[in-house]
């Protein structure tokens, strides 16, 4: 019995004019399958999320790569939960290691950018990962559960089940350097006991979580055919539609 959800989503990044953007969206429509098991999520730049939601085929969702940490009101630049959920946008990153470390996003500001997400029916797609020198001391596992704990545990079991996670070891990200297919089995599971120890059996069963960081055409089937991995978050092989298609359907399970 599948008991989660397979998806790959597509974090675009600071990347693609409008009509780059287009042309992907309509590459990726008419190269689409049937996608019986993965759902499909692209996460384009804020400016681009309306036009993505109208063009993409319809069993397609569309993500954003952020959202602010309040309802409304002062914050130049900002854009909030229920914007995002009035334009058609049913996920949204949060936490990802390039919003914690250049933009300086910290654990209490990120708890409430997910509660808000969730207030706003929105899918937050949750990233937690450790840094090369933490890896290299051997403490990523506790370093990525407390990450967990911390941002995580204060919700209700019904609220935490709406997530999604997303594993990125941050060495990995951009860099050409995956886990190896082991390293990301073992996080992975490692993360589904964790969450299994505070909120039980089926929320730990039913939880997606990506693995994100070089995840590429040619690595994809060896990485999603772990038992604990649960599909990725795809940085710079989603900008290419061949690659993120080729993705897309590498699920063997
Ligand atoms: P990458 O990025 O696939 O380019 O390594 C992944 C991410 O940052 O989500």
């Amino acid at each position: 019995m599948q008991l989660r959800k397979n998806i790959v989503a597509g974090n675009w990044k600071m990347n693609k004019t409008a009509t780059e953007a287009n042309t992907l969206i309509n590459e990726i429509n008419q190269g689409l399958s049937v996608l019986s098991n993965v759902q499909l999520v692209l996460c384009p730049p804020a400016i681009y999320l309306e036009s993505t939601r109208k063009n993409a085929n319809e069993t397609i969702s569309v993500g954003a790569q952020n959202c602010y940490c309040e309802a409304s009101g002062a914050f130049t630049g900002e854009i909030s939960a229920a914007m995002l959920s009035s334009v058609g946008v049913s996920h949204v990153i949060i936490g990802h290691s390039e919003r914690r470390q250049i933009f300086s996003e910290k654990s209490k500001m990120l708890s409430k950018k997910v509660e808000v997400a969730i207030a706003n029916g929105l899918t937050p797609i949750y990233c937690c990962g450790e840094p090369l020198e933490i890896r290299e001391t051997g403490l990523h596992f506790s370093y990525v559960k407390s990450q967990i704990t911390r941002e995580l545990f204060h919700l209700s079991e019904t609220d935490f089940s709406k997530l999604v996670i997303a594993y990125e070891p941050i060495w990995a990200i951009g860099t050409g350097k995956t886990a190896t297919v082991e390293e990301a089995q073992v996080m992975h599971a490692a993360l589904r006991n964790h969450i299994f120890k505070k909120y039980g059996k089926d929320v730990a069963d039913g939880i997606s979580i990506l693995y994100g960081g070089s995840c590429n055409a040619a690595n994809a089937k060896s990485i999603f055919s772990q038992p604990d991995v649960d599909g990725g978050l795809i940085g710079g092989a989603s900008l290419k539609s061949a690659d993120f298609l080729t993705i897309a359907n590498s699920f063997v399970k």
